[in-house]
């Protein structure tokens, strides 16, 4: 029997309708409707700038079931001020605010050696406001899992989090599970070459476990190519089911646990 829609509750944890591929005039709402249409319910927008973290802040405070994360994304490091950790600090004390992301390392866009450096100092820096505010975390973590990792053990203490669009291996997933952290599946795990990520969903505890869609990019499949948005993280989520052998309904209330666990989300919007 076909699952109705009102009995899946599912949470884009990553998404990003504050990015300019939704910056037209009613693009974000319509977006968001067709999201609650296949019973995608929350979503969390993350900043990647001071400037976009500030628009998460703005839709999480204009649409409900809409929450932000606000922090400064690898490929736009630069020094963090003290008017950025003000900022930071400020916007945490928000409602609708429920963690410092997308925060992290990417060493396939940047090669520079003292970019990555930087890069590596204000993931510590925001590593160690989440802990102050008390906010979990949301990392980026591209073809830098080594220093990712090594990062999180040496400075994550007292941390919780998510490794976002999870690439790594299952070793180095072991690792990150033993720290505490979620891992978090998207558009990639549709494709035809997951590669490693099938196997890893299979095995992994499911309560940490957390569905997005980094919309506007990755789109799974059969949206492939198109611009992504929260609506197809039900697509993921299906993946995921037919992964572990589930309902569809059991993967959505698995995951939305999860996403209240971390981000404490409420249970109604
Ligand atoms: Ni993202």
């Amino acid at each position: 029997m076909p699952e109705k829609k009102e009995d899946i509750w599912l949470v884009d944890t990553h998404t990003h309708l504050n990015d300019e591929a939704f910056a037209g005039e009613g693009e974000a709402e319509a977006a968001l409707a067709r999201a609650h249409e296949v019973g995608v319910r929350q979503i969390i927008n993350h900043g990647d700038t001071m400037a976009s973290s500030a628009l998460a802040v703005k839709l999480a405070r204009q649409f409900p079931g809409v929450y932000a994360g606000v922090g400064i994304h690898p490929e736009e490091a630069r020094e963090l001020t003290q008017e950025d950790t003000d900022q930071l600090t400020a916007w945490a004390a928000l409602p609708g605010v429920v963690c410092i992301g997308e925060i992290g390392l990417d060493y396939h866009w940047v090669k520079d050696v003292d970019q990555r450096a930087l890069q590596r100092r204000i993931f510590v820096e925001q590593l160690d406001l989440a802990r102050q505010l008390h906010l979990p975390v949301c990392i980026h973590d591209r073809e830098a899992h080594g220093d990712t990792l090594a990062i999180l053990q040496k400075e994550g203490q007292g941390i919780r989090g998510v490794l976002h669009c999870y690439s790594g291996s299952w070793e180095t997933a072991q690792e990150f599970l033993k720290l505490g952290f979620y891992l978090g599946v998207d558009g990639p795990l549709t494709f035809k070459k997951a590669a490693k990520l099938p196997d890893i969903v299979r095995q992994m505890p499911l309560d940490r476990l957390l569905v997005e869609t980094d919309a506007p990019y990755m789109a799974p499949v059969p949206h492939r190519g198109q611009r992504n948005e929260p609506a197809f993280v039900r697509c993921v989520a299906e993946k995921v089911a037919q992964l572990r052998g589930l309902p569809l309904a059991e993967i959505a209330a698995r995951t939305t646990q999860n996403a209240r666990d971390l981000y404490g989300l409420p249970t109604q919007i």
